[in-house]
Order: C-alpha cells, then structure tokens, then sequence
C-alpha cells in the first residue's frame, strides 16, 4: 500500500481551466477579475454581505483584531485546543490570550468556561469551529452580546459546516477561513474573512492594503502605516474553481466520515467527531479520541501507524502547554483549569481524511487501527 496522507485536496480540470486563464488574462485591466468573481461567490455561498479574500485564515484572524480595536491592556479569549493560528494574531496586536476549556463533546470552546474567562479587560472571543464541528453557537453568541464582546469566528476548518441551516463561519462580528492544501477547500494558501458589517469591512480594507482607502487606490496616498494582505489572482482562480464545486466536496468529507464510521462501529473506546442534532459537521479531519483504559496515547499510535505507512496527525496539544507560551501566566492558569482539553488532547489523532481517500483505504487504516489496539491490550494483559 501506498503512503496515506493526512490531507489533501481535490483538483480536476476546472481548477487547472480556471488557474491556467489567470495566468495569461488576469493582468492589466483584468488584474482583480478573479478576485471579484471568487469574494462574490463566496459571499453568495455564505449569505454574508462582504468577503474579503486574503493570503491566509491567519492574516483574516489578525485583520479582524485590527479592525475591531482590539490591541494593549485588551484580553481576548480562545479555545485551549486549537491550532496556534487562531491565537497568534492575539498577540500580534498587542493584547493577551485567555485560554478557555473545551466541551467534552464537541471539542470546541466550552460555554461555562468562556463565561468564567471573561473579566473587565475581555474585548472578544474567537470560538473555534473545530476539524468541522460547531461550538453551542447560540449561547456563546448570547453570553458575548450580553457582555458587549466581540466575536471572531474562526471557521478555518469549517468550510460547509452549518447549524440549523445557517452556515459556519456567519455568526460573528467577522468569520474567518483558512484555505492551506489541506483545507476542504483550498487556494494553495490562503483564508477569507467575511461580515456583514460594512464599518468593519472596509477597515479591513484599508488596514490590508498598506493604510490606502479603497476609493484612492491609484493616487498612493497612505492615511497609516498599516499591513499588505492579499491574494493572488491565481489563488482566487483556484478558490472559485473549488467554491464552484464545493457540495462535492462537503459531500466527499461526509463520505469519508460514513465510511470510518462505519468499520470503527463496533470498536469499544473510542470515539468520533459528534454532529449534534440540527447542525452538519462537514468534518475536516476524521478525529478518534481513545478512552484511557485503552493504553494508548496519541504518540504511540502514530508510530504504530507510521510503520504501516499511514500517516496519523496528533490532536492539537492545548496552547497553554506549548513551549510558544511557556513562563506566560495566562498559560499556567490554564494547565490547573482546562481539565477537559488536557483529558482529551493526549488520547487523540486525526485518521487520514484527505479527498483521495476510499472505501479500501479507510478499511486499510481501520484494519491496522484495530491491530494496534490489539497489541496494546494483549501488552497489558498478564
Ligand atoms: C483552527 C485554525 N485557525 C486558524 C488557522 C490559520 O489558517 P492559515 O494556516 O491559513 O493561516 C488554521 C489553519 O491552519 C486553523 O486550522
């Protein structure tokens, strides 16, 4: 059997049509073509007034930081278990990173602890769709209108997602999506951030565009010292290729999952990616949490599964635990607190859940899963 793969795209004639026009027309006159078709289409997509696209999903997170004023002496609260890219930015602006718990179902920012994270200093939250799945939307929104915080959504990995027929990534001040190779949907790099707030979309504007009002452009005139995030012309061409396909590719994640699903079903201790009544997981990642009884910690199942060539990611390892925010206060108070993500993270890995998995590869991961499982309880058995 061939090496499998994490992640990894889904390409066909569309996207290599539509690229390929980019290089040779979209010049000159024609130089932001692509970009209008692609912000149009995904806006449509999403039913959101405005979409932005930019060179990455954390260059989206950092901008919608910059436009909501969020900078010094500010806190900002952010799931513990997550990708350092939706933390980051917090810092780049100045402010502090609040690390919150996650629920033990939907892995995603738990509602009690972001409630118990907030103080006079909390200027906004980014709940964090994670690997597809959706945090209790409807009471971390409510809490954060009543409290007057801001909310980033960040729906990197959440592309198709959507609870109660309303999509990922539409329940913020801003949503934000990352478009890395590995992405449902992807540009090569690159991220979008979408609002429906006019003000703060055309502070992105300017924020993104070295301090330039969008209207002036041409004229070179600078109102601030700001930042420089766009794409490509032939990244948009590419996300438009995708977008234009993007139930097949929702839908080929969906496939996937239905297939791990169904070999693992009978496999005591382990659990899968949740899709709570009335929302869609468009799952990402196909992610397995195994019960500690089971013996196994994520770093020894990835060897395991390295020796049979399958290439198996760790659940992300809580923020506050990383040596990036060793010695910082706010990550020590988080190791005591965040007994959920430091209960989950170490029993967790994402299975191979690129586009070019099949029905036999899934049963070739599941088959050398169930052997590894195996060996462990056959170890400890005296
Ligand atoms: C949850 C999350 N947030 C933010 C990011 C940042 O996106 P990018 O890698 O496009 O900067 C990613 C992507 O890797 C992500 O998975």
């Amino acid at each position: 059997m061939e090496r499998i793969t994490i992640s990894g795209p889904w390409i066909t004639e569309k996207e290599i049509g539509y690229v390929t026009d980019a290089v040779a027309t979209a010049w000159y006159g024609n130089a932001n073509v692509y970009h209008a078709r692609f912000q149009r289409a995904f806006g449509e997509y999403l039913g959101v007034k405005h979409a932005v696209p930019l060179p990455s999903g954390t260059s989206a997170i950092h901008l919608s930081l910059l436009a909501l004023g969020v900078g010094p002496g500010d806190e900002v609260v952010v799931p513990d278990m997550t990708w350092i890219g939706s933390s980051a930015p917090i810092t780049y602006v100045g402010a502090r990173p609040v690390f919150a718990d996650v629920d033990p179902r939907t892995w995603c920012l738990s509602v009690e602890s972001f409630e118990k994270c907030i103080t006079a200093r909390t200027r906004a939250v980014i709940p964090v769709d994670l690997y597809g799945g959706l945090p209790d939307v409807d009471a971390i929104w409510a809490i954060a209108a009543r409290r007057g915080i801001a909310v980033i959504e960040d729906a990197a990995e959440a592309i198709g997602s959507e609870s109660r027929g309303r999509k990922a990534g539409t329940f913020g001040d801003t949503g934000v999506f990352s478009f890395h190779g590995s992405k449902t949907m992807t540009t090569g790099e690159g991220g979008m951030l979408v609002t429906d707030r006019t003000d703060l979309y055309e502070r992105v504007l300017t924020l993104g565009d070295h301090g330039r009002r969008p209207s002036e452009r041409g004229m070179f005139w600078n109102y601030e010292v700001a930042w420089k995030y766009k794409m490509s012309s032939m990244q948009a061409a590419l996300g438009l290729a995708q977008l234009e396909r993007i139930e097949e590719l929702v839908n080929r994640k969906r496939q996937i999952f239905d297939w791990y699903q169904n070999e693992l079903a009978g496999l005591d201790g382990l659990t899968l990616n949740w899709e709570p009544p009335g929302t869609k997981n468009s799952y990402w990642m196909v992610t397995a949490i195994l019960e500690p009884m089971l013996g196994m910690t994520k770093g020894r199942l990835i060897k395991l599964m390295a020796e049979r060539n399958i290439d198996v990611r760790p659940v992300f390892h809580p923020l506050s635990s990383l040596p990036a925010y060793e010695g910082w206060p706010e990550a020590l108070q988080a190791r005591r607190r965040n007994t959920v993500s430091y209960g989950i993270s170490p029993y967790g890995v994402n299975l191979p859940s690129g586009m070019s998995m099949t029905a036999e590869k899934v049963h070739y991961v599941c088959d050398a899963l169930r052997k590894a499982l195996e060996l462990t309880s056959q170890e400890e058995t005296p």
